[in-house]
C-alpha cells in the first residue's frame, strides 16, 4: 500500500509547483509513506569515520530537510546518514517566492531559498522528541540579518552540539550576501577558533565539519585546506550549489542562486579531487553535487570522497534512486574485487585533475 503511494506521488509531486512539491514530498516521508524495499545491507558500504558508524556511505544534503521533520522517515529509504537544516539561531522566512526552480531539461535546480527555516529553538525540540539512532548531522548558518554572524556559528554549536550526530559548518550557501566571505583565510581562522572554544565547552566533543563553495579558485582552496587541518576540523563537504553558470538548455538558466544537480557535477568533483590532494586522508571529503547515479557516485567516491551526499536528482527521480545507487556500488566493488568501500576512496583523484574539461 505504502509503496503504490509513493508511486502515485512521484508524477504529481514532478507537476506541482516546486516548493509545494517539495512540500509534500517531505509530508510523504514523515508519514512514512515511502519506504525502501527489504534487503540486505552490503557491509562493504559500511564505513566509519570521525568516530562514527556509518551503514552506507550515501547521505541527504542539507536544504532537503531543513526543519527536521523528516530525519527518520529519510533514514528510512535507506540512507546511511542525514543532514538537516541549515538551522539559524533565529526564524527566518527566507526570500520572497518563487525562489526554486526546476531545470527539467538540465537535471538542474537554481535556488534562491536565502535560509528559510524554523530556527534553532524549534528544531532543537523536534530533534530531541526522536529516538537517538541513526546518523544525523545539524548543518548551521547565520541569520540574515545579524550583526555578529560568528556568534550565530558558535550559538547553533552550542545549541546542537549535544544532540547532533555531527555539525556542518555551512559558509558556502549563495543566497544570505556575504556568507561565503567565512571562507577567506583570516575568516575561517577565526570563526574555527572560536567554534573549536565551543565545541571544548561541550558535554561531549561533537564531529565539526566544514562545507565549502564549489566557486573557488586554487589558492582560496589550499588556505582553507591548510586551516581545516590546523583547526582540526573532522571532514569537509565539497560543495555546495555554484554561482556559475555553465551552458543550460533551460530558459530559466538566468534566475539568480545557487545551481544544483547533473550541470555541477564535474564542477564540484574538480574541487574534491583537488581537495583531496590538498588534504590527502587527514580530513575525510563528502562528496556532494549533481550525484545522479551509481556511476555519478562511484566517480565521486574515486575522486576522493569517503561519504557522499545528494538531494536535486533524489528530487527528479524519487527514493528508488537510492537503492539504486547502494546496489551499484555493490557491484562496483564485485568488478574491482575490493572488500570495503573506502579502498576506493580517491583511486581516480589524479586523474580527474588531468582529465581535459568536457
Ligand atoms: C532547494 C535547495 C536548498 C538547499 N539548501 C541548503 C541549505 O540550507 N544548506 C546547505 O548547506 N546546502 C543547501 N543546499 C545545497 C545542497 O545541500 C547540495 O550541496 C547541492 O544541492 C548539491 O548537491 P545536488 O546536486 O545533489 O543537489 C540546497 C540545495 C537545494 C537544491
Amino acid at each position: 500500500m505504502r509503496d503504490i503511494l509513493s508511486r502515485l506521488l512521484k508524477p504529481v509531486v514532478t507537476k506541482l509547483e516546486p516548493e509545494a512539491a517539495h512540500q509534500l514530498a517531505i509530508k510523504a516521508l514523515q508519514w512514512g509513506l515511502v519506504r525502501r524495499p527489504k534487503e540486505e545491507p552490503d557491509i562493504r558500504l559500511a564505513t566509519r569515520h570521525f568516530g562514527l558508524d556509518f551503514p552506507n556511505p550515501i547521505g541527504l544534503a542539507a536544504g532537503a530537510d531543513k526543519n527536521a521533520e523528516a530525519p527518520d522517515g529519510a533514514l528510512g529509504l535507506g540512507l546511511g546518514f542525514v543532514e538537516i537544516g541549515t538551522v539559524t539561531p533565529r526564524p527566518q522566512a527566507g526570500n520572497p517566492r518563487p525562489r526554486l526552480f526546476r531545470l527539467t531539461d538540465d537535471g538542474a535546480i537554481i535556488n534562491r531559498m536565502g535560509f528559510n527555516n524554523d530556527g534553532s529553538a524549534a528544531v532543537l525540540a523536534r530533534l530531541s522528541a526522536r529516538p537517538r539512532q541513526g546518523i544525523v548531522g545539524v548543518n548551521i548558518g547565520a541569520n540574515r540579518d545579524s550583526a555578529d554572524r560568528i556568534g550565530d556559528y558558535v550559538q547553533g554549536l552550542a545549541s546542537f552540539g549535544p544532540i547532533a550526530s555531527y555539525v556542518a559548518v555551512n559558509i558556502s550557501s549563495p543566497n544570505t550576501p556575504g556568507l561565503r566571505g567565512l571562507q577567506a583565510r583570516s575568516e575561517l581562522e577565526a570563526l574555527l577558533a572560536r567554534l573549536n572554544e565551543t565545541r571544548a565547552g561541550l558535554p561531549q566533543p561533537v564531529p565539526l565539519l566544514v562545507k565549502i563553495a564549489p566557486d573557488l579558485g586554487h589558492d582560496e582552496l589550499a588556505a582553507i585546506a591548510e586551516v581545516c587541518v590546523a583547526g582540526a576540523i573532522d571532514g569537509i563537504i565539497v560543495s555546495n550549489t555554484t554561482v556559475s553558470r555553465p551552458p543550460l538548455r533551460s530558459g530559466l538558466a538566468k534566475e539568480a542562486g545557487g545551481l544544483s544537480g547533473r550541470p555541477l557535477f564535474d564542477i564540484s568533483t574538480r574541487v574534491l579531487a583537488e581537495t583531496y590532494r590538498l588534504v590527502g586522508t587527514r580530513v575525510p571529503l563528502i562528496g556532494v553535487g549533481g550525484i545522479d547515479s551509481a556511476d555519478a557516485a562511484w566517480a565521486k567516491i574515486t575522486s576522493g570522497a569517503s561519504l557522499i551526499q545528494l538531494y536535486t536528482a533524489l528530487a527528479f527521480q524519487g527514493p528508488g534512486l537510492v537503492t539504486a545507487i547502494r546496489q551499484g556500488l555493490s557491484r562496483r566493488l564485485d568488478e574491482h574485487k575490493l572488500s570495503t568501500i573506502a579502498e576506493a576512496v580517491g583511486s581516480k583523484a589524479d586523474a580527474w585533475l588531468t582529465r581535459p574539461p568536457e
